[in-house]
Parts: structure tokens; sequence; C-alpha cells
């Protein structure tokens, strides 16, 4: 610097490139980014301030200068380019905000609902519930003793053919032995007896069971309801009456039920139990057999299991009976499923339906 320029104070183009960068960031109009530009840029602006300096500077050093001053000028009018492309952005997205209707109609997200098993076992408790019943859910993994030995079903007993098991690999257990994946509910019946302690039992157990079957009205995994009533004086007639009135809250008033003489281990007598045909109304018709359309097992309950469940067969009896969730639900008033297994695909156009 000559020696007769001492006392003003030039900046260095990077002092002002900084200087320039600090102001940019605070600019949030497009009015402030002009007084900006003519501030930097402008005929009498900082830059060319700079550049008018430039004579003052030794000779040897000018060139240098000139380069930097240069592309200092280049650097703040792209970043002011750059500023008022993205305020103008911001400006029609700001724009647009204005013109939003918000008594446009919108787009209705999809919106789902419970599965049909869910709303038939809701359903199921409701009605039991209100006779006294108490839901109950017990293991849907459990010891043989309580899915078949308890039950008067010994090992190798032909009548376990009929529960087509599957067996979990674990070791057996002393006195409980294999671990099954439930195939009936009525391994509930003893575990309630043991919870209870002394009579009135009156339970409803809902769960999954699992047998090795799959055509169009068995799946691998399907739910039963068990009911189990044990007491002083417990007689067919309230096995009966019960059925009845679940048949007429759960199908229609005009629905009856009808036992027939069958055969289980774990009751005596046993009964099958069918709900007259919707239909025909018990007339007979193609969907039925003679007016009536079979719905599942009942029966009282057998002494031997009584005592497994540590109550005296002599003071008190019982009745209970284990249907399916799935087969209430599909032989309901209207509802014409041709394939049971359709009800656990997960296909949304099926299920929307309901
Ligand atoms: N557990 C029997 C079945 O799965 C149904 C049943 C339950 C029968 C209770 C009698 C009493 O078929």
């Amino acid at each position: 610097m000559k020696p007769k320029d001492k006392h003003i104070v030039v900046l260095k183009p990077s002092a002002l490139q900084n200087l320039f960068l600090g102001e940019l960031l605070s600019i949030s109009t497009l009015t402030e980014l002009q007084s900006l530009y003519i501030k930097y840029l402008g005929r009498n602006g900082e830059v060319n301030k700079l550049l008018s300096n430039l004579s003052r500077r030794e000779l040897k050093e000018r060139a240098n200068f000139g380069r930097e001053i240069n592309s200092l000028k280049s650097q703040i009018s792209e970043k002011i380019e750059k500023k008022r492309r993205d305020l103008k952005e911001i400006q029609t997205v700001n724009l647009s905000k204005e013109w939003f209707d918000a008594t446009h109609p919108s787009i209705k997200p999809p919106l789902g609902h419970l599965h049909l098993v869910t709303y038939a076992i809701r359903e199921i408790t409701a009605i039991f519930e209100k006779i006294g019943f108490v839901r109950v859910s017990y293991p849907e993994a459990d010891y043989d003793w309580y899915a078949f030995e308890s039950l008067n079903m010994p090992k190798n007993h032909p009548a376990r053919d009929e529960w087509e098991t599957f067996f979990v690999d674990l070791p057996p257990f002393q006195k409980l032995g294999e671990v099954v994946l439930t195939p009936h509910t009525s391994n509930g019946q003893v575990r309630e007896m043991e919870r209870i302690g002394t009579p009135p039992v009156r339970m409803v157990n809902i769960a999954k069971c699992f047998r090795r079957q799959s055509d169009v009205s068995h799946s691998p995994m399907f739910h039963q309801f068990e009911g189990l009533a044990i007491d002083r004086n417990i007689s067919i007639a309230d096995l009966k009456g019960t059925l009845d009135y679940f048949a007429r809250e759960y199908f229609g008033k005009e629905r009856k039920t009808r036992i027939r003489p069958f055969h289980f281990q774990f009751t005596e007598p046993s009964f099958e139990v069918d709900v007259s045909c919707d239909l025909c109304a018990g007339s007979g018709c193609r969907m039925c057999k003679e007016g009536w359309l079979e719905i599942g097992g009942a029966g009282m309950v057998h002494p031997g299991v009584l005592k497994n469940g540590k109550i005296d067969p002599d003071k008190y009896t019982g009745f209970a009976f284990g249907w399916g969730v799935e087969r209430v639900l599909l032989m309901k008033a209207g509802l014409n499923i041709p394939d049971l297994r359709m009800l656990y695909t997960t296909d949304l156009r099926f299920l929307e339906q309901f």
C-alpha cells in the first residue's frame, strides 16, 4: 500500500465475502435480496469500491487482487441468483397455500374392521355372559393330560384318532405327558374345575384349535367354544335349554336344536346337536339333512372327568358342549361362504365384504 493512503482501510476480498455471506443468511424476501444485490454488486456497491481501490495497490499485487475481486463478484452473483430462485419457489408454495380449499372433498383413508371370526367370538361370548357364564381362555398348546388323559382317553386309545393331533417336539413331562396343539377346547374342562374348586362352574372357553385336516369345511387352525356347567342337579334339560337359548340368540328367534345320541369318552350320555335349517325351517331342503344342520358335540360330564377335576360326582353333575366358531358363523343365515378356509386368506376383496 502506498504510504499516503495509510489511513484508508481497504477490505480484503475474503473479508468482504464473509460479510456478504452473513447478510445473505438473514434475507427472507425478494425485496431484501434486491437491496443486498445493489449493496454489493451495484454501481457504487462494495465490489466496485474494492475495484476502485485497486489503483492504490502496489503494482505487483494488482493482478492477484484483481483476480480475487473477479472471483468474489461471480460468487456473490451466483449466490444471489440461487437465493432468488429459492425465494421464488417458497413464494409459489405460499401462494398455493392461500388457495387451499378446506371444503374440497378429500380421499378417504382406507378403514379396516375386525375379522369376521373376532366378531363371532364377541357375539358368542356376550350371549353366554348374559346367562352367567364366564369367558375364560386356556392354553392353546397344552399337556396330553388336559387334552386327552383327564378326559378318559388314555394313551393309545382309539378314540384319540378323531382328533388328528399335532404334537409339539418336547420331552414329555412326567405326569402331564407330551405337549400338543389343542385339538379341542375340552382341555379347559379339568383346568376350569381346578380353578374354581367348589361348584357352581359356568365357563365358556373360546380358543384356537388345531387338527391335521384341510378341506372346504376344515382348516388346520380353527376356533371352538366350549361350555361347561357344573352344579347340584344339573340335568339334560338344562343342557337342552341352554342349547335352545343359544340357537335363538345367535341364529334367530325361530331356530331350535335337537339332540341325537352319540359317543364321546368324556360325556355320558353324549349327543350330537343339530340346529333347525334356516332355509326350510325344518321341513327338509337341499342345504340340510331332513331339516336339520349338524352343529357339534355335547353331553353330561362323565363322573371320571369330574373326579379328575377333584369334584365329587356323587354331589355334582354337569353338562358340556364344544362347537366350532367358524361352523356356527358359516351356518348363520345369509352367509354363504363355500370354503371355510377363505376366512383365513389375506384377500381383502373377500374380507372387506363383511
Ligand atoms: N370336544 C368335542 C369335539 O371336539 C366336542 C365336545 C365338547 C363334546 C364337550 C362333548 C362335550 O368334538
